[in-house]
C-alpha cells in the first residue's frame, strides 16, 4: 500500500485527464521521459521532491519514475496543490505524495518530513524549505545525499547564503538560473499566470486600471508586460537603479511605493523581500484597492499589520478577503498573500514548465553521473544541457534557425580582421 496524505483519492480521474492535457504541451519532457524509460539512468536513486503539486509536476514525476527513481513528493506551498493531481500521482504513478491544498503550517512541515523519510540521494526543491528542514532537523540523513536541484529565485538566494556561510552540505544545481528556465518561466510563465490568477479571483477589467508592479526582475517584467498588453496603466516600483532605469526605458512610469500607493487600483508584489506593502502604503490606498503577491513566500505584504489596521474582514469571493480599515476604506487581499498565480489559478502554463522541468530532469541525471566531481556549492545548469533544451524546444515548435557559414565561424574566432 502506497503511503500518502492527499485530500481525496476519488479525484483521481480528473487529475489523470488534466495531467494528460498538460503532457501534450510538454514535448521536451516527453522526449526525456522516453529516453529515461530506455536507459534507466536513475535506477536505485531515491528522490525527495518538494514542488508545487500541479499537472506539470505530475509529468516530471512520471519522467523521473520512468528513469528508475523512487520518489516521495510533497508540496512547496500550502496553497498551491491541485488535489486531483495529488490523487492521480498516488494512484496512477504509485508515488507517495503528501500535499493538501490549504494545509496549515504544521501539516506543511510534517509533509516535508514525510517526503524526506525516503532517505533521499537527491532532493528537488522549490523555495528551499525541504533543504533547510533537512539541514536543521534531519541532519542524520545528510550523509546519503549526493546532490539537489532548486527551482526558484528565492530558493537559490537562500542556498547561496547557506553555501557562503559553509552550511550547505551537498551540491545544488540552480535550475532557476538556466536561460531556458528564467527567460521563459519567470517572464512569460509568471506574466501570464499572475494575470490569470488576478482575473479568476476578481473578474476585474484590467484595461484602464492603474496596475502597480513592485519589483522589476524577470517575473516583474513579465507581469508588467502582460498588464500593459491588456491596457493597464502600469507603474513600477524598484530599489535597484539599474532595473528602475530599464523599466523607465521600457516605457513604464517608475515611482516610489508611497506615491504609487495613492493611485493604484491593483498591486502585485514580486520582489522576494519582506513587507514591501506595509502600514504606510495601506493607509494611503484608495477604497477598494486590490493587493496580491506572486513572489515565492507570503512575506511581501505585511498581513499582520493589515489585520491590526482593520475593524472587520470578510471573504467576499473565493480568494478575495476584504479588509475594512478604521479610516473606512476597504483593501482586498487575494489568496492570503500567497502566490496568486498558483493559489487562484493553475500556475505557469505547461508549455513553459516543459523547459523548466526538462532542466530538472536532466540536472538530476547530471548529478547522478557527476556526483563525485561536485563540491558543496551552488552550480549553474551546464551550458550543454541549457542549449540542448532550447534546441529541442525549437524543434518541437517547428522553428528553424540558421547556422554559421565556415567563413563566419572563422571570422568570429579571429581578431585580425577589422573593417
Ligand atoms: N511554478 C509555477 N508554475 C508551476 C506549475 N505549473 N507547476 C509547478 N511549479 C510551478
Amino acid at each position: 500500500m502506497t503511503k500518502y496524505d492527499v485530500k481525496d483519492l476519488n479525484l483521481v480521474e480528473k487529475g489523470k485527464l488534466r495531467t494528460e492535457w498538460a503532457e501534450m504541451q510538454m514535448p521536451v519532457l516527453r522526449m526525456i521521459c522516453h529516453e529515461f524509460e530506455k536507459a534507466k539512468p536513475l535506477k536505485g536513486i531515491r528522490i525527495s521532491a518538494c514542488l508545487h503539486v500541479t499537472t506539470e509536476t505530475a509529468n516530471l514525476m512520471k519522467a523521473l519514475k520512468a528513469g528508475g527513481a523512487d520518489i516521495h513528493l510533497c508540496a512547496s506551498n500550502p496553497l498551491s496543490t491541485q488535489d486531483d493531481v495529488a490523487a492521480s500521482i498516488v494512484i496512477d504513478l504509485g508515488i507517495p505524495t503528501f500535499a493538501i491544498k490549504g494545509e496549515d503550517k504544521d501539516t506543511y512541515y510534517s509533509h516535508i518530513a514525510s517526503a524526506l523519510s525516503i532517505k533521499p540521494h537527491i532532493t528537488l526543491d522549490d523555495g528551499a524549505d525541504l533543504v533547510s528542514t533537512l539541514h536543521k532537523d534531519m541532519r542524520d540523513l545528510l550523509s546519503n545525499v549526493m546532490g539537489g536541484t532548486e527551482e526558484t529565485t528565492t530558493g537559490v538566494i537562500r542556498l547561496r547564503a547557506m553555501a557562503e556561510s559553509g552550511e550547505l552540505k551537498y551540491p545544488i544545481i540552480a535550475v532557476n538560473d538556466a536561460y531556458t528556465k528564467y527567460l521563459f518561466d519567470n517572464r512569460y510563465g509568471t506574466g501570464q499566470s499572475t494575470i490569470d490568477g488576478i482575473i479568476r479571483a476578481t473578474n476585474r477589467l484590467i484595461a484602464g486600471s492603474v496596475f502597480v508592479v513592485c519589483g522589476y526582475g524577470w517575473c516583474g517584467r513579465g507581469v508588467a508586460a502582460r498588464a500593459k498588453g491588456l491596457g493597464a496603466r502600469v507603474i513600477i516600483t524598484e530599489i535597484s537603479p539599474l532595473k528602475a532605469l530599464e523599466a523607465t526605458m521600457d516605457g513604464y512610469e517608475v515611482m516610489q511605493i508611497l506615491e504609487a500607493s495613492k493611485i493604484g487600483d491593483i498591486f502585485v508584489t514580486v520582489t522576494g523581500n519582506i513587507n514591501v506593502l506595509s502600514e504606510k502604503c495601506f493607509l494611503l490606498m484608495k477604497d477598494g484597492a486590490i493587493i496580491c503577491n506572486t513572489g515565492h513566500f507570503n512575506v511581501e505584504i505585511d498581513i499582520e499589520m493589515l489585520e491590526k489596521l482593520s475593524i472587520s474582514k470578510r471573504t467576499i469571493r473565493d480568494y478575495v478577503q476584504e479588509y475594512t480599515l478604521s479610516n473606512g476604506k476597504r483593501i482586498c487581499l487575494l489568496a492570503e498573500g500567497r502566490l496568486v498565480n498558483l493559489a487562484a489559478a493553475e500556475g505557469h502554463p505547461s508549455a513553459v514548465m516543459d523547459m523548466s522541468f526538462a532542466n530538472q530532469a536532466l540536472s538530476v541525471e547530471y548529478i547522478v553521473k557527476n556526483a563525485k566531481m561536485l563540491e558543496n556549492k551552488v552550480y549553474k545548469v551546464p551550458d550543454n544541457i541549457d542549449n540542448e533544451i532550447a534546441r529541442l524546444k525549437l524543434n518541437a515548435m517547428g522553428v528553424m534557425i540558421d547556422s554559421l557559414t565556415k567563413e563566419q565561424a572563422k571570422y568570429l574566432s579571429s581578431w585580425e580582421m577589422g573593417t
